[in-house]
C-alpha cells in the first residue's frame, strides 16, 4: 500500500537532502510506495513546486504522486509519517521565549492538523529546533494521537559521535555499537561512551579520559555550529540522512544486539521526568520505540544527564508558562 509522508519545511535546504531519498524508498524500504506531501509557507511554495519538478523528473518507480500546499490540513490528510522540519531559525535579538513562541505558532496548528487528519498509524519525527520542545508542543495538540508517536532528532548527533570515535580508534563506524545520546538537541547533550562498545570493549576504556571530557563531548554536542562555520550554511544533508536513520528504524526494528539514540517522550526512567521528550538509549521493536533499561550511570554521566534534562524542563515550564503546552 502507498504510504503518504509529509515534509515540512519542503522548500528548505535540509527538505532538499531529504525529499529525494524519501522517494527512492530509503525511508520505508525498497517494497513500499510512497506518496509525498510538501508543506510550505505561502512565499516557499514556488519553490517547492521547482523541487517537486525535478522529484518527477527522477522518475522514481516509488513514487506515486506528490501534493503542495500551504495548509496543514490539507498536507497533514491521511498521513502516515510526519517529518517537521521547517522552523523559526532563532534570529538576532530574539529570547528565548520569543523563539518558543514563534515555533509554538508552528508546531501547535501541525499537532492540531495530524491530530484532525493525520492516518491512524501516524509517526511524527520532529527535525526542526528546538526539535525536543517543539515535538513537546506538536505532541499537545495531538491528545488523540497516542503520545509515543511524537519524537525528535538526535539521531544526528548519534552518528556525530559514531564518527568521531571510530575516527580516534581508527576503526570502521560498523564496529561500534550501543552508542548513546542523552538529552536536548543542543550544546548540553551528552554523548556516552561508558556504555558505547568498540569490538565488544567498552570504548570509555580504550580513550583517554581528558579526550573524552575535553574534545569528545564538546566536539559532537558543538558540531552543528562548526559545520555553519565551515560551510557557510548549517548541515542540511547530514540531518537530512539521520531523519531517514530514525524513521527507517522506528518502522523497520533496530538491529540484534545494538542500540541507536532517539528522543521519545520519557516513562520516568533514568530519572527523566515523565513525558519529557529526551533523548535515550532505544530499540524499536514491532514498530515501537523502547528505552534500553538497566544501564548502570555514573556519576560523571549522571551530572551530564541532569544538566541536559534540567534544561528540557526549563523549555517545558517556559511553553507551559507562554499557554503553549
Ligand atoms: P531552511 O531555512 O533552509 O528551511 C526551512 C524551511 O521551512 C523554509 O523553506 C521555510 O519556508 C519553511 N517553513 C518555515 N515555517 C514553516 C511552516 N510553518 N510550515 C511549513 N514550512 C515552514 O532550514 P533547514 O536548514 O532546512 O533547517 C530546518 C530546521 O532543522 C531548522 O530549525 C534547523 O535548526 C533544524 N535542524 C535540526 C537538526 C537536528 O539534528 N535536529 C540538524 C540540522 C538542522
Amino acid at each position: 500500500m502507498t504510504v503518504k509522508v509529509t515534509v515540512t519545511g519542503a522548500a528548505g535546504q535540509i527538505g532538499y537532502a531529504l525529499l529525494f531519498r524519501v522517494a527512492s524508498g530509503q525511508l520505508l524500504g525498497a517494497d513500499t510506495p510512497v506518496k509525498l506531501s510538501l508543506l510550505e509557507i505561502p512565499q516557499a511554495v514556488k519553490a517547492a513546486e521547482g523541487t517537486a519538478m525535478e522529484l518527477d523528473d527522477c522518475a522514481f518507480p516509488l513514487l506515486r504522486g506528490i501534493e503542495i500546499s500551504d495548509d496543514p490540513a490539507k498536507a497533514f490528510d491521511g498521513a502516515s509519517v510526519a517529518l517537521l522540519v521547517g522552523a523559526r531559525p532563532r534570529t538576532k535579538g530574539m529570547e528565548r521565549g520569543d523563539l518558543l513562541e514563534a515555533n509554538g505558532g508552528i508546531f501547535g496548528p501541525q499537532g492540531k492538523a495530524i491530530n484532525e487528519h493525520a492516518a491512524d498509524d501516524i509517526r511524527v519525527l520532529v527535525v526542526g529546533n528546538p526539535a525536543n520542545t517543539n515535538a513537546l508542543i506538536a505532541q499537545s495538540a495531538a491528545p488523540d494521537v497516542p503520545a509515543e508517536r511524537f519524537t525528535a532528532m538526535t539521531r544526528l548527533d548519534h552518528n556525530r559521535a559514531l564518527s568521531q570515535l571510530a575516527a580516534k580508534l581508527n576503526v570502521p563506524v560498523a564496529e561500534i555499537k550501543k552508542m548513546t545520546i542523552w538529552g536536548n538537541h543542543s550544546a548540553t547533550q551528552y554523548p556516552d561512551l561508558f556504555h558505547a562498545e568498540v569490538g565488544g570493549k567498552i570504548a570509555a576504556e580504550q580513550v583517554e579520559q581528558e579526550w573524552l571530557r575535553d574534545t569528545f563531548i564538546p566536539t559532537v554536542a558543538k558540531r552543528g555550529a562548526a559545520i555553519i562555520e565551515a560551510r557557510g550554511a548549517s548541515s542540511a544533508a547530514s540531518a537530512a540522512n539521520a531523519a531517514i536513520d530514525h524513521v527507517h528504524d522506528w518502522v523497520n526494528g533496530t538491529p540484534e544486539g545494538d542500540w541507536t539514540s532517539a528522543a521519545i517522550p520519557s516513562d520516568g526512567s533514568y530519572g527523566v521526568p515523565e513525558g519529557l521528550i529526551s533523548s535515550f538509549p532505544v530499540v524499536s521493536r514491532n514498530g515501537r520505540w523502547e528505552i534500553v533499561q538497566g544501564l548502570e550511570i555514573d556519576a560523571f554521566s549522571r551530572e551530564r544527564i541532569d544538566a541536559s534534562v534540567n534544561e528540557l524542563v526549563e523549555e517545558r515550564d517556559a511553553v507551559r508558562a507562554l499557554g503553549l503546552i
